[in-house]
Order: C-alpha cells, then sequence, then structure tokens
C-alpha cells in the first residue's frame, strides 16, 4: 500500500493535534511516512511541535517527523498540504468580531464585515502556501480549511485556476452528525442533497443507503429543538454559544420550512438579535482564547512536561474526521460523497456557472466531481446572488487595491444596514488591518 508524505499548515493551530491524532488513528487505511508541520510563528508551533514529537515517538515512531518555518522543507517531497492558517491569529479575530458590532453591526469570524476583513488578509498567504506548494512538490494537493472559506476559494479560482487546491467546511460534516443522531443513524449511513455557498446553504433531502427519506422526520425536530441534541455528538461546537446557535436553526427554518438550514444563516436571518445578544467586550474570539486554545496548549505543556503522551489527550472532531476522509477519497480513489466548495458550472442549475457554491460532490483521485442539484427557489437564489457578490467584490477589490469596492462589498452585505455604516466599519477596519491588507485607493 502506497504511503504518503502530509504538511500541515498553520501548524501551531489548535486543529493541528486531533488531525494528527486522526491521522495515527487510520494508518491501516491511510498509511503515512513522512509528516511536516509548517508555521510562520516559530514560538507558537514550537509547543504542538514538540508534543506531537512525543506523540508520534509513542504510537509511530516509524513515521519522519518534523516541524518547521521554512517553507522549502515544509513543501518539498509531500502529497498533501493540510492547511489551516489563521491570518493575523485571534488577536485580529477579536478585532474582526468588537469593529463592526461598535458600530451596531454583526461582528463575526467569517460573516459580515469580520469575514471580509479576514478574507482581505487571508488571501495573499493562502497563494503563497499554494505557489510554495506547486514549486516544491507539483502534484500535491492543497486540503484547505484556512478561513474565510468562501472567500479564499473565490480567491483560488480567481488568481489559481488550476492549482489543486480543494476548500472545504466542516460545519455541514458536523451538523451532518447531529442529524444522524437525531434519527439513530451515523453519519456514513445517509446521503444528503444540498445548495448553496460556503456558511450559506440548505439540506433539501438526508437519505439512506436503501433510499428512505429523513427530512421530514429532522425538520420535526428541528422545529422544536433546533440542532441541540440530547447527547454529546461532538468534540468542536459545543460551548454554551454554540449551543445557542444550534437551538437558533429552529428560526431560521421557520423563515422556509422545506429545507434545512445551515446555522451561519443566523447572520444573516436574525443580525438584529445577534448584535443585541453580543457582549462587544467579550466574543467567540476571547471565548476559543480562554477556551479552546488554553486547553489544547496547556495539554501539549503537560505532555512535554512529563515527557510522554500516556495520560493527557488531545480531542478529535468531526473536523478531523473530514479532512482524512478527503484525502483517503483522493489518495485511493474511493468515490465517496462529501459536501465540497466548487465552482458552479451548472451544479446549482439556476445560479452562474463562475460562482464557487456548495454541494455534494463524488470525490477521487481526480479530485470532486459535483454532483446536479437542479434548480432552487427564488428565495435562496437571490440571497445567494447577493452573498456570492459580496465575496466576490472582496476579491476584486484586493486585486485592484479599490477602497470604492470594498466599500460597496461591505454594503452589500445583508448584514449591514447602509452604505453609511459599511464606510463607518471599513475606516475602521482599515486602520486595524494596516500591514495586513494591500493598500487601498
Ligand atoms: P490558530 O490561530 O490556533 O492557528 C492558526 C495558525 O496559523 C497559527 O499557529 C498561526 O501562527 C498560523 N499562521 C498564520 N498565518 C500563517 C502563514 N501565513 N503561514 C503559516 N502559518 C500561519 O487558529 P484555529 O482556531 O486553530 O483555526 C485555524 C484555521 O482553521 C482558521 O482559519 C479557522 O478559521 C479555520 N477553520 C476552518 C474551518 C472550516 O470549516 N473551513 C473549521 C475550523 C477552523
Ligand atoms: C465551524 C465553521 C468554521 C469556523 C468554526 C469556528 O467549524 O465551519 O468555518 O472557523 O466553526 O469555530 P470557533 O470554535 O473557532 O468559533
Ligand atoms: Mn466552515
Amino acid at each position: 500500500m502506497k504511503k504518503f508524505s502530509i504538511v500541515i499548515a498553520g501548524g501551531g493551530s489548535t486543529y493541528t493535534p486531533g488531525i494528527v491524532m486522526m491521522l495515527l488513528d487510520h494508518l491501516e487505511t491511510f498509511p503515512i511516512r513522512k509528516l511536516k508541520l509548517y508555521d510562520n510563528d516559530e514560538k507558537r508551533q514550537h509547543m504542538i511541535g514538540e508534543a506531537l514529537k512525543i506523540v508520534l515517538n509513542e504510537r509511530a515512531p516509524e513515521i519522519e517527523y518534523t516541524y518547521t518555518t521554512d517553507p522549502e522543507e515544509a513543501f518539498t517531497d509531500i502529497d498533501f498540504c493540510f492547511a489551516h492558517i489563521r491570518v493575523g491569529k485571534y488577536e485580529m479575530r477579536e478585532l474582526d468580531e468588537k469593529i463592526p458590532l461598535k458600530h451596531g453591526v454583526v461582528g463575526q469570524e467569517t460573516c459580515g464585515p469580520g469575514g471580509i476583513a479576514y478574507g482581505m488578509r487571508s488571501i495573499g498567504p493562502m497563494i503563497e502556501l499554494i505557489d510554495w506548494m506547486e514549486k516544491y512538490s507539483p502534484d500535491a494537493w492543497m486540503l484547505n480549511y484556512s478561513n474565510p472559506a468562501a472567500i479564499v476559494a473565490e480567491a483560488c479560482r480567481i488568481l489559481r485556476p488550476n492549482a489543486k487546491v480543494l476548500n472545504i467546511c466542516d460545519m455541514p460534516v458536523g451538523t451532518l452528525r447531529r442529524m444522524s443522531q437525531i434519527i439513530g443513524k451515523t453519519p456514513k449511513e445517509l446521503d444528503v442533497r444540498y445548495f448553496g455557498l460556503n456558511h450559506f446553504g440548505w439540506w433539501t433531502s438526508v437519505k439512506d443507503k436503501e433510499g428512505n427519506e429523513y427530512l421530514p422526520q429532522i425538520r420535526e425536530y428541528v422545529k422544536e429543538n433546533g440542532y441541540l441534541t440530547q447527547i454529546e455528538v461532538d468534540t468542536q461546537h459545543m460551548d454554551p454559544s454554540w449551543q445557542e446557535t444550534h437551538k437558533k436553526a429552529k428560526d431560521l427554518l421557520a423563515v422556509d420550512p422545506r429545507f434545512l438550514p445551515n446555522t451561519y444563516l443566523k447572520y444573516y436571518f436574525y443580525p438584529d438579535e445577534v448584535v443585541e445578544s453580543s457582549n462587544p467586550k467579550y466574543t467567540r474570539a476571547n471565548e476559543v482564547m480562554d477556551g479552546r486554545e488554553k486547553k489544547v496548549f496547556s495539554t501539549a505543556r503537560e505532555i512535554i512536561e512529563k515527557g510522554t503522551a500516556a495520560g493527557s489527550e488531545f480531542a478529535i472532531g468531526s473536523h478531523a474526521t473530514f479532512i482524512v476522509d478527503l484525502a483517503r477519497a483522493i489518495a485511493f480513489n474511493t468515490h465517496e460523497r462529501m459536501i465540497m466548495i466548487v465552482e458552479n458550472n451548472g451544479a446549482i442549475a439556476n445560479f452562474d456557472d463562475d460562482a464557487m457554491v456548495e454541494v455534494p460532490c463524488i470525490v477521487g483521485s481526480d479530485g470532486p466531481e459535483p454532483l446536479s442539484q437542479g434548480k432552487i427557489p427564488e428565495f435562496q437564489r437571490a440571497l445567494m446572488l447577493q452573498q456570492v457578490t459580496v465575496e466576490k467584490m472582496v476579491v476584486q477589490a484586493y486585486i485592484e487595491g479599490s477602497y470604492q469596492k470594498l466599500w460597496q462589498a461591505l454594503t452589500l452585505s445583508k448584514t449591514v444596514p447602509s452604505a453609511k455604516v459599511a464606510k463607518k466599519v471599513l475606516d475602521d477596519l482599515i486602520e486595524a488591518n494596516r500591514g495586513y491588507w494591500p493598500e487601498l485607493k
């Protein structure tokens, strides 16, 4: 069986240990010969890198393992790059969330002005990663989680149209886990139909392999409880603020009871409520820094101090499951069905060909083959056109260095009430993002 070489870009990410643990649990079906971590922050990566060195020594000493800040070393002789960089780290996420809130606008990592600001930071470094991969390992695939995935995917489509980059999101996978728990199944027993953009979509069917449709049953449950489930179904999306988000799916379903909504629609359908319930001094970035980040780094420290991983555990979630399944699908041509962000080209029949959409695909060694989702209703089509245009205009604003276009993009976002507010938020974001964004004229 062929063995693979992987680099994880954003080695210091809170998700790195989970992905490595998942890889170690699946060496029989996805063998690894080499594993590297790459980050541009030596100090942050060091802790995770050292802890994982101990884990790997104990569990799979045959795997050649290193961590580095040198792109050439990182990207040479690899089959896959798993990317999850956060340009500007939590410090900038905090500003993405707090600046819009100061103006009464949704402050969110990937939606609205915060997502736009993050997009403007992410494009350059993501393209740089792709170029290194193509230079040092031209046959490799990049499986990219780095957010905001919608804007990053559009930037890849425009700037590196032939690159072997697949942009993915774990939200549909995480929510499918909840759905399967609601109906007493496992996610692998189910096939879904889904259409939308990243963090902006709907399920139109959830069937088992015999063809039985569960959507009506799930809908009855979601109508009462949202996606809140009785037992812990995952290790991620579990904090109290996430529970609120799962519950809110109930009010998203009410807007169109035909389809099961992606939880992220709450920022577009109920922005006023989101702002009212946000604490402008303590946002999700603060929760993550006080929660997941502390937990992952204290586990890493513990392993290093003890010199063994025995008795210490890094959590594995649906996030790690998905990326490892995807790598295996490409490596062994499994033709597994997975939701991916791809260029539409008719998959949604009445939507623009050149839009980056999120739909189920069959994944094999040539990458994803999108499955036709037919025509979508006018309500969703109009919402999606507005949102995808925001995403396209951000990428154009980045390339042209255009203040005007970025102002238009913010004005067009359903989360922003007026051009006046858009301008105020934008001017503050420009100030906060100096050194990260291109100069805008
Ligand atoms: P994190 O801050 O813990 O980790 C990100 C790492 O990226 C840091 O160690 C940072 O130093 C590094 N980094 C930043 N810029 C870099 C660059 N140019 N080159 C190399 N490394 C760089 O963040 P996290 O919370 O673990 O999330 C990581 C990323 O994964 C984020 O972009 C997050 O939004 C994304 N994510 C996406 C999904 C999805 O559904 N697509 C799900 C979960 C997380
Ligand atoms: C989901 C989304 C990701 C997003 C993450 C934020 O998994 O699909 O795109 O980055 O949530 O979670 P956090 O716990 O960092 O707020
Ligand atoms: Mn996502």
